[in-house]
């Protein structure tokens, strides 16, 4: 069975353990949206990897990964992380697909997104800088570069001779040239041209043939362009409707729907975030979490559990079961927290609203439930819990409306209680 795993809050919610974790129960894995805006995080035996395009599956041989259609790539990125992936010997050169339809991120992105930050002042969105919108942009403008239009090197100098002209129109002073930019995308379609490949003719064989797929999602749902906090969003669609446009496959592929939730709320950027805790207590869980971006290195913003939030990405995605990651960065508090429902002014709101100004003007509805003093750091059986955190968890699922499939206790592969077999018999 296929199973699509994607962030339930608004990224960063360890949703690269957890794809590493469930890899072995799959032939293929492959990303379906974003950028290396993402840095997926894995633990092996203390050794730190990061996987911003390429899925989180890599570090397990024999693994195919998949980069979809909706997904965009700066080759520069895409090889400096097989490369540093060589260096730290996991050997990548025939796992890697990339599709013919994906489009890329050229250098002019990279400053576009920049200005376009600088230009909204105190407005901006706080985007990573990796040129992420500005490649959407031109894809949706239609004069987007593919990766297919790479074997085509006449049309390809056409159109980033068009579009650097375009762009030097819209920065001031601004005389790049086009020259060294085409150079460079010839350069690096030699080296990607192995790789490519129709991804949905590929990923249909496989299904033929009775190969399962892990799909991956990139940041979170309300990071979603469409049904997130727009416009405080990233530029694709992280919700499960990203799975079919962005790797051309049919709804009937997606088996089952896995949401990674924080036993607690971060979000990185601006935008409204309704629990978010401003004084020591958020301080404390960014700390004992090291809640610093994996890609930009900027502090995080903390908060309690929003189950407001995760039951609307519940219902956008059809969850059937919830991840839980970082319950051990709880551990030793007092009390714990749980947004069960927003307030604004003296009415009650019961669904997640579409207006960020309304959004912002929410109070969280908490209620509170006793911690737990004994670590849970590294546990790996769920009778081993305290009863307090096994009490959090279960109010968790009751507030979100979704089961826990697996709950992870510490940045180790291992560190992970799996309590339902969801379906691909991981139950211990
Ligand atoms: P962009 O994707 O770089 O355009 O950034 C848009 C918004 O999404 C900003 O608030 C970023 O901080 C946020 N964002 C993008 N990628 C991630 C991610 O992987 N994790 C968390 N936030 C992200």
């Amino acid at each position: 069975m296929n199973v699509a795993i994607l962030g339930a809050q608004w990224g960063d919610e360890g949703k690269g353990k957890i794809v590493d974790l469930l890899t072995p129960h799959f032939s293929l894995v492959a990303r379906y949206q974003g950028g290396h805006n993402a840095g997926h995080t894995v633990y092996v035996h203390r050794a730190k990897f990061i996987l911003r395009l390429i899925p989180a599956g890599i570090l397990h041989p024999g693994i195919t990964c998949v980069i979809g259609n909706g997904v965009v790539i700066d080759p520069q990125a895409l090889f400096a992380e097989v490369d540093e992936l060589a260096r730290n010997g996991v050997d990548i050169d025939d796992r890697i697909v990339i599709s013919d339809k994906a489009h890329l991120i050229l250098p002019y992105h990279r400053d576009l997104d920049l200005l376009s930050e600088a230009r909204r002042g105190e407005r901006k969105i706080g985007t990573t800088s990796r040129g992420i919108g500005p490649a959407y942009e031109d894809k949706i403008a239609r004069r987007g570069i593919r990766v297919c239009d790479l074997a085509d090197p006449a049309g390809l100098e056409q159109n980033v001779r068009d579009n650097v002209t375009a762009r030097n129109r819209l920065v001031q002073d601004s005389t790049m040239d086009w020259k060294p930019v085409l150079d460079q995308m010839l350069k690096h379609a030699e080296r990607m041209k192995p790789w490519i490949r129709d991804v949905s003719v590929l990923l249909t064989d496989a299904m033929r043939d009775g190969k399962s797929i892990l799909f991956e999602g990139a940041q979170g749902t309300l990071l979603d362009i469409d049904h997130g906090t727009y416009p405080y969003v990233t530029s694709s669609n992280a919700s499960i409707g990203g799975v079919c446009t962005g790797l051309g496959v049919p709804p009937k592929a997606i088996g089952r729907v896995l949401g990674v939730v924080k036993a607690y709320t971060t979000r990185v950027g601006e935008g409204p975030f309704p629990t978010e805790l401003s004084g020591a207590m958020g301080a404390r869980l960014r700390e004992s979490g090291s809640e610093y971006g994996a890609v930009t290195g900027r502090p995080r913003r903390c908060g309690w559990y929003d189950a407001v939030a995760v039951r609307y990405a519940a219902r956008l995605n059809g969850l059937d079961g919830l991840a839980l990651t970082k319950l051990d960065v709880l551990d030793g508090l007092e009390t714990i927290r749980i947004c069960t429902g927003y307030r604004a002014g003296s009415r009650t709101i019961a669904n997640f609203p579409a207006d960020t100004g309304q959004l912002a003007q929410c109070e969280p509805i908490y209620e509170s439930i006793s911690g737990w003093d004994a670590p849970t750091k590294g546990l790996r059986r769920f009778d081993q819990l305290p009863a307090a955190a096994r009490k959090y968890i279960a109010r968790l699922e009751e507030v979100s409306g979704v089961p826990a499939a697996i709950v992870s206790t510490g940045s180790e592969r291992d560190d992970v209680l799996r309590i339902a077999d969801f379906g691909l018999r991981i139950a211990d």
